[in-house]
């Protein structure tokens, strides 16, 4: 039977950098606060407006393109996964596939938030072990910057998260053993207002009202405290199960790649599958929280710094909106 690889992998996040210091001159918060609770020293915002999503994707596009030794010409398949879409439809796919100038090819947007890119994952290794596409890009991008409130009420927010991208390429696996040997998801939507952005919503008419713009519904809400205690249960849980699926044991385990909501539930998360440090990976001081980009921009980042390499056996988990989690055990090609 056919098994399906990360190939390539690539990254790409805006030049601006935004420290904690700078967030404070617009808000109350410090980088004190900010450091202490998440990890977080700086992320990346856009230079300007008119960047979107799949601007953002396409360097990283085709930085995993050129590491997978493939032609934007075999790309088959385009999956999105973005929380922060360029326009709210058609999808990003759609306008990534179009820069790429692929015209033709399938274009899937999904919207699973920090659990997005695993989920990308687990369409495309189906399509290419199914044979129904050969060569499959899968992008995680999001523009956060342009959708939180930098302002008392929404700081809670507007601290942790940044903008970025990752992307990789999902093709057969070449060699015996190696490629996503699984992936796992979940959902449970008793969480679904925990985080999340009410508005504009269908079930109101009109979608947005004055009332809700001016109590910020159009914003994301959160339950920090809610999240965090979701995401400490569900990662080790999902990460022990995939594993263990795997035929392997943590141990085994070369190079973990959670994804980076805050420094505090990695290491209590790694510490709960007793993983040290020197095998987890961290981007979350530099870039904040980008969402369906943390685990392909960790993928490649560590590509190139060189701890992840041939036949190393990487583990991912998410969790996230929805609520939203899920796992992956993949050995690199
Ligand atoms: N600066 C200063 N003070 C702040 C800030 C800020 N940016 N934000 C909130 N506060 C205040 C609050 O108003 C509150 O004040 P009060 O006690 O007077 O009411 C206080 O700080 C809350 O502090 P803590 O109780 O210490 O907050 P907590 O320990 O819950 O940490 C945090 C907050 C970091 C958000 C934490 O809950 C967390 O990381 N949760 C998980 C978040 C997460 O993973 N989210 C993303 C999932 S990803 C996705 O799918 C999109």
């Amino acid at each position: 039977t056919k098994r399906a690889a990360i190939l390539g992998s690539g990254h790409y996040v805006p030049t601006r950098v935004v420290t904690n210091d700078d967030l404070s001159k617009l808000m109350p918060t410090s980088d004190e606060w900010i450091h202490q609770r998440t990890g977080i020293r700086e992320r990346r915002f856009i230079e300007r407006t008119g960047i979107g999503a799949s601007d953002l994707a396409l360097p990283a596009a085709k930085m995993a393109l050129e590491q997978a030794g493939r032609d934007v010409k075999d790309v088959d398949a385009v999956i999105f996964a973005t929380l922060s879409p360029d326009v709210n439809f058609p999808g990003s796919g759609c306008f990534l596939a179009h820069k790429l100038g692929i015209p033709g090819v399938p274009a899937l947007d999904v919207r699973n938030q920090c659990s997005g890119f695993l989920y990308s994952l687990s369409v495309a290794d189906a399509w290419v072990r199914a044979g129904v596409y050969k060569n499959v890009l899968i992008a995680g991008a999001e523009v956060h910057s342009t959708g939180m409130e930098f302002n008392e009420r929404g700081r809670d927010v507007a601290v942790l998260f940044g903008d970025g991208a990752g992307c990789v390429l999902v093709g057969e696996a070449t060699r015996d053993g190696q490629g996503i040997h699984n992936v796992e998801l979940h959902a449970d939507g008793v969480g679904a207002q925990e985080l999340w952005v009410e508005a504009p919503a269908s079930m109101y008419i009109p979608r947005l009202t004055p009332e809700m713009f001016d109590e910020g519904r159009h914003f994301p809400r959160m339950n920090g405290k809610q999240v965090f205690r979701w995401a400490t249960e569900k990662m080790p849980e999902v990460a022990h199960s995939v594993v263990r699926r795997a035929g392997l044991t943590m141990t085994d385990i070369d190079m973990f790649v959670p994804h980076q909501a805050n420094m505090r539930i990695n290491q209590l998360v790694a510490a709960k599958l007793g993983i040290p440090d020197d095998r987890v990976v961290h981007n979350i001081e530099r870039y904040g929280n980008t969402t369906a980009a943390t685990i392909p921009i960790g993928i490649s980042e560590s590509w190139r710094a060189g701890k992840i390499g041939p036949g190393s056996r990487v583990l991912m988990a998410a969790f996230g909106a929805g609520f939203t989690w899920a796992g992956s055990v993949t050995v690199s090609r």
